[in-house]
């Protein structure tokens, strides 16, 4: 048998935290000494993904995906662990450096809120162009045909290119976000609930478009979601988060159809509509 392939991504022992504000960190009968008190929202995170693998991570809100990910992307510092990219531990290179790293092109992310994320003062166009610019030096001719390359693969008209946030639905403004993303080639790309703020009924456009997108690039994701619905739908192997810690893993369909972990058990029956029941 041949050996597997090293992962895309090896997150190892990855630990965050937050300063509680000190209003709590207040002994509760006034005492003297007001140390510092933290909340540990990454409590100690592994997991790895493969070239080309689709992963969830799952958990109810506050549970710490937004903030592991957010480190992943290098948006934010670990206080320890590993982040090891293609080889490259990320982990060692400050979060204030990440936007011009040479990785930086390797590796994108999409946000929760389009409407929120996007520069409202910026077209579509420069929403899209500007990672290009920066990471791979485009200009001219050559960035005008990669933006409209992008902008078509994710289905958004040479016109709507024009306009700022505001003046594009909640689709829209999703499809630049995920043009804008794809626009340097990444082999990874992260997206933290990339359709929560758009309506269901587009919803599923979106999640359509993005499923195409990663098999035709061949592209690896982390998708965070708490509609267990929609991950099961879209990834192959799923992450279970709660209170900072992955207390579950494994194959999507596995996982909520017979899930063997009391929380996912309980986290599968707490969703309505989901389709395994
Ligand atoms: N900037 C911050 N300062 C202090 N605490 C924070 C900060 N951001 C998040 N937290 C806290 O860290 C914990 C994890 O938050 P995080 O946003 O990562 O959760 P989440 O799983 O993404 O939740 P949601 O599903 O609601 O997006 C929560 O308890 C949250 O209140
Ligand atoms: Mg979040």
């Amino acid at each position: 048998m041949p050996l597997a392939d090293p992962p895309l991504l090896d997150v190892r022992d990855l630990v965050a935290r937050y300063p509680l504000s000190p209003a709590s960190a207040m002994p509760p009968f006034g005492g003297l000494r007001q140390r510092q008190r933290w909340l540990q929202a990454v409590d100690g995170v592994s997991f790895t993904v493969a070239r080309g693998e689709a992963v969830g991570l799952v958990g109810e809100s506050g549970c710490g995906k937004s903030t592991l990910v957010s480190l992943i992307a290098r948006l934010s510092d670990p206080v320890s662990g590993h982040i090891v990219f293609d080889g490259i531990d990320l982990a060692t290179h400050a979060a204030a450096h990440a936007a011009r790293a040479p990785w930086r092109r390797r590796m994108q992310m999409v946000f929760q809120d389009p409407h929120d994320s996007l520069d409202p003062r910026k077209t579509a166009f420069d929403a899209v162009a500007d990672p290009l610019r920066r990471l791979l030096g485009l200009q001219g001719q050559a960035l005008r045909d990669r933006v409209l390359d992008v902008a078509q693969r994710v289905h958004l008209g040479a016109d709507l290119l024009q306009r700022r946030p505001h003046e594009l639905s909640g689709g829209q403004a999703a499809r630049v976000g995920i043009a804008r993303a794809l626009g340097p080639g990444p082999e990874l790309l992260i997206l933290d609930e990339p359709t929560a703020a758009i309506d269901v009924s587009v919803q599923a456009g979106v999640l359509a478009l993005l499923d195409r997108l990663r098999r035709e690039l061949g592209l690896a994701i982390v998708f965070v979601s708490h509609d267990l619905g929609v991950v099961r739908l879209l990834c192959e192997r799923v992450l279970v988060m709660r209170e900072g810690r992955i207390v579950d893993q494994g194959p999507a369909h596995a996982l909520f159809d017979q899930p063997r972990h009391p929380y996912t058990a309980a986290l599968a029956a707490s969703i309505p509509h989901f389709p395994g029941k």
